[in-house]
């Protein structure tokens, strides 16, 4: 639950303006590059959750390692200043503290929809009785693809083996109330729970830790996707048992296009040398790795990082160490999320003043039901209202048929953006 109440909020920009001057993370705005429109003044960015802003520090550190090469090549990946032959143990803490994980359950690697494939490879293991993955409805393609892929992989029919808890006719939120039929009613049925953690298009929040306890009890294995919930959202993923987890670097964690992702292997299947799994050479224990020929048999690093294939970017996995420093100077995800609440509410209710005929946030009302996104549907000619934004240098973005996604994110987004988008908006109306 919020600690404030939305009638302590006012539409004054005096309001919003002391706000900003009270923000004990205001200072984090000021380390990125945040981009202008053609009148030269920063554009309202609202669209974090789909690619985060750049950190200053970020080009510092892709050329340290450009320098690396230049000078060392080979020797690099011991005498780096990072060496890169465990480039990636150094984003292994950091990143357990984001997601609530203990550090081996943690690796950074790939991207998203590669590692869900690579985890689905060994955690949705279908039989005859039992073939099924749960996932909810509207999800993101990638997620959508992967699963439908993953079934027919398996020889089973996708129309058979795909489940899918929907909205109630009207709504637009999941009721947990309905997840848990559809596992109770099915659980046998049941191989795979695989939920977002936070849904792309609506911003619902899902109770990871009740979907997960649910769905074990009932024999199945769980999987999240972590896309729109990492930095964005406090996780838990050990204390909640979550079987396995992935997410992108992108959005909320701001490591730039394409960034190398993250998966999580609860520890109780990270330590185990015995499941299944797509096996690559950086996988393998260390100590053996570079005696290829001569010890050709596969044995699993004891943690998540045995379901690493390859030698890792180095180049692409540089902007992870910057991002992650911010988030861990700015007191990691529970002082962030206390601002996030906070500036998201504020939105809501400066939203709440357009008249209802206009507009309709689609994202539950609860804060602990979302992140720091909110969905407008809007009723009337969505996309003009969408161009009439972006002309007035505000970024958001465009969901078909008629949904504009707002995501203030709180280390670099102010109270005083979120005022002036709410004017923009409703003047545009
Ligand atoms: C929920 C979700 N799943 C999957 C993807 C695809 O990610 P990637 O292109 O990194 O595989 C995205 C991208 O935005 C996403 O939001």
């Amino acid at each position: 639950m919020a600690s404030w109440l939305p009638d302590s909020f006012s539409a004054d920009e005096v309001f919003a303006l002391e706000q900003d001057r009270a923000d004990s993370l205001r200072a984090f705005r000021d380390r990125f590059h945040i981009p202008v429109g053609p009148d030269g003044k920063p554009l309202i960015y609202l669209v974090g959750n789909s690619l985060g802003l750049m950190p200053k520090t970020t080009r510092q550190i892709v050329d340290q390692e450009l320098d690396d090469w230049a000078r060392l090549a080979v020797d690099g990946h011991f005498d780096a200043a990072t060496p890169w032959y465990s480039y990636h143990e150094t984003l292994r803490e950091p990143a357990a503290r984001l997601v609530g994980a203990q550090p081996n359950e943690v690796v950074c690697m790939n991207s998203l929809t590669v590692n869900l494939h690579l985890l689905m490879a060994t955690f949705y293991r279908p039989t005859k009785a039992r073939s099924k993955i749960l996932m909810e409805d509207p999800a993101f393609p990638s997620d959508t693809y992967a699963i439908k892929s993953q079934i027919a992989h398996h020889g089973f029919e996708p129309t058979e083996s795909l489940l899918l808890a929907r909205p109630r006719e009207g709504e637009h939120a999941i009721r947990q109330e309905d997840i848990e039929v559809l596992i109770e009613k099915h659980g046998d049925e049941i191989a795979l729970v695989l939920f977002a953690g936070v849904n792309f298009f609506t911003g619902q929040l899902f109770d990871i830790a009740k979907i997960t306890k649910s769905a074990q009890a009932r024999g199945c294995t769980v999987g999240i996707d972590l896309a729109h919930a990492a930095g964005n959202v406090p996780l838990a993923l050990h204390d909640w048992n979550v079987d396995f987890a992935v997410w992108c670097s992108y959005k909320y964690l701001n490591s730039g296009p394409g960034a190398v992702a993250g998966a999580f292997v609860h520890e109780r299947h990270a330590t185990n040398p015995n499941l299944p799994r797509l096996a690559g050479w950086w996988g393998n224990d260390p100590a053996t790795r570079f005696r290829m020929q001569l010890e050709p048999e596969f044995v699993p690093v004891p943690s998540a990082d045995s379901w690493q294939l390859s030698n890792p970017p180095i180049l692409a996995m540089a902007p992870l160490r910057t991002s992650f420093a911010i988030f861990d100077e700015a007191g990691g995800m529970t002082a962030l999320r206390t601002k996030s609440t906070r500036l998201t509410g504020y939105l809501e209710f400066l939203l709440d003043r357009a008249p209802s005929r206009l507009l309709t946030v689609i994202t539950p009302r609860q804060p602990n039901e979302r992140g720091c996104q909110l969905s407008i549907l809007v009723h009337e000619h969505p996309k003009e209202l969408f161009k009439k934004l972006e002309a007035a240098g505000v970024k958001t973005d465009f969901r078909e048929p008629n949904v504009i996604r707002v995501a203030p994110t709180p280390l670099y987004n102010t109270f005083h953006e979120v005022w002036r988008f709410a004017g923009i908006l409703l003047v545009h109306q």
